[in-house]
């Protein structure tokens, strides 16, 4: 498949997408969403695939925010639409998808940037990163989920705050706060990535995919606990869930068919 605002590789079982338009520090304009939506459709139904990683290229951003100069003029109906088709063919559709999404922000994760970062399953980030939703500095909100998923991540007066005074924090403020889960230097980024999508493809990808499935629903309005319920009980159908049984029964390592 053939992209112009991202980068898709696919190697030993992870798929990496870079948002790559550098000269803009990878602002998220229509083109790119619809691309982004693409290569996370096309990696979360490749089933060799095991982990999601998406960075931003260059060393300044993982990605600037939405693109400012595409929405500027819009009315009351577009604003509206512009939100809900991101959600839709984005950020709504990165969280929900079964196969494991890390977000490497490598720089500014501003605005939308954040937004897509919170949307992955967890990020990790560079000692660089700088991390806030400016959105009411530019007489907007957060459109893309940032008003559920940060104080969702990080309580509620904590992202009153950030989002009030429009600030940005840094890598380490954020990991102090539990938006990020760990930071390194820029140069180490990536391969602490790759140490913990390691971790992650021992393990089976039927019940990780089930798992994000019912840690999902604890923050929605529906009653997590059920899901919880139903979701660990479907696992006992799973061929991986016999495999890895039986393999710790008989003292050896599972070798899941992922079924
Ligand atoms: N939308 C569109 N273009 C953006 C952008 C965005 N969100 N963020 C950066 N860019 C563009 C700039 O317009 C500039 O383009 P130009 O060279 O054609 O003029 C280029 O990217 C480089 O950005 P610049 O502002 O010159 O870099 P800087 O190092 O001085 O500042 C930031 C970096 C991140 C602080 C600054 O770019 C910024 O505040 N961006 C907007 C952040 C934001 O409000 N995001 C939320 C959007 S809802």
């Amino acid at each position: 498949m053939n992209f112009e605002n991202i980068l898709v590789d696919e190697h030993n079982g992870l798929g990496t997408i870079t948002i790559n338009r550098p000269k803009k520090l990878n602002a998220l304009n229509k083109a790119t969403i619809q691309e982004l939506h693409e290569a996370f459709k096309k990696l979360d139904t490749n089933h060799t695939i095991k982990v999601i990683l998406i960075t931003g290229s260059g060393e300044k951003a993982f990605v600037a925010g939405a693109d400012i100069s595409e929405f500027a003029h819009f009315s009351v109906e577009e604003g509206g639409k512009l939100a809900a088709k991101g959600q839709e063919l984005l950020f709504d559709f990165v969280e929900n998808l079964s196969t494991p999404v890390i977000a490497l922000i490598n720089g500014f994760a501003l605005g939308g940037g954040l937004e897509l970062a919170m949307a992955c399953h967890f990020r990790i980030a560079s000692e660089n990163a700088k991390m806030g939703l400016p959105e009411t500095s530019l007489g907007v909100i957060p459109g893309y989920g940032g008003t559920q998923r940060l104080p969702q991540l990080i309580g509620k007066g904590k992202a009153m705050e950030l989002i009030m005074t429009a600030g940005m924090i840094s890598a380490e403020e954020a990991k102090n706060l539990g938006l990020v889960n760990h930071v390194v230097p820029q140069e180490e980024l990536l391969s602490l990535a790759q140490k913990i999508a390691g971790k992650i493809m021992n393990n089976s990808s039927v019940a990780i995919s089930k798992a994000i499935k019912a840690v999902n629903d604890s923050t929605k309005n529906i009653n997590g606990f059920e899901t919880e319920i139903k979701q660990f009980g479907a696992c006992f159908g799973t061929e991986d869930f016999k495999e890895g049984t039986n393999a710790f029964l008989e003292k050896r390592k599972a070798d899941f068919p992922g079924k």
